[in-house]
């Protein structure tokens, strides 16, 4: 059912961790499996990637693609982190079984978050890049909506 890639993402992850004083932090979550997805990126002066960690509550497929997703962001520019779609790191990773899609949008999610959460600090805009949806801020994480 899964690629010899996304086994090995998930069984070895890459990048799990956290990073202190990152210059963005994106955390999202999916409504419906509730799986959560953090990102933490270290963007250097000159708006390139040096480093990433991220941390999940989430389930083996979602590991596995945001171990992908921060391999593919690292070493990039702000712009170039903008074209790893959640479509680029399916493809990476050799498919995903379509009820798996959606943990792979949980990466995309929290980069663009992380992205977000930098801009923001930076008091910047980067071109194309909307304010997450599924965003979740620190304080409120704890909070379920109520429907
Ligand atoms: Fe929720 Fe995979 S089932 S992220």
């Amino acid at each position: 059912m899964y690629s010899e890639k996304v086994m090995d993402h998930f069984e070895h992850p890459r990048n799990v961790g956290e990073i202190e004083n990152a210059s963005g932090v994106g955390t999202v979550g999916n409504a419906k499996c509730g799986d959560i997805m953090r990102i933490f990126l270290d963007i250097d002066d000159d708006g390139i990637i040096r480093d990433v960690k991220f941390k999940t509550f989430g389930c083996g497929a979602a590991v596995a693609t945001s171990s992908m997703a921060t391999e593919l962001v690292k070493g990039k520019t702000v712009q170039e982190a903008m074209q790893v779609t959640n479509k680029a790191v399916m493809e990476a990773l050799d498919g995903l079984p379509p009820v798996k899609v959606h943990c792979s949008l949980l990466a995309e999610e929290a980069i663009h978050a992380a992205l977000w959460d930098y801009a923001q600090k930076k008091g910047i805009v980067i071109e194309g890049l909307e304010k997450p949806k599924s965003d979740i801020h620190e304080d409120e994480e704890q909070e379920e909506e109520e429907y």
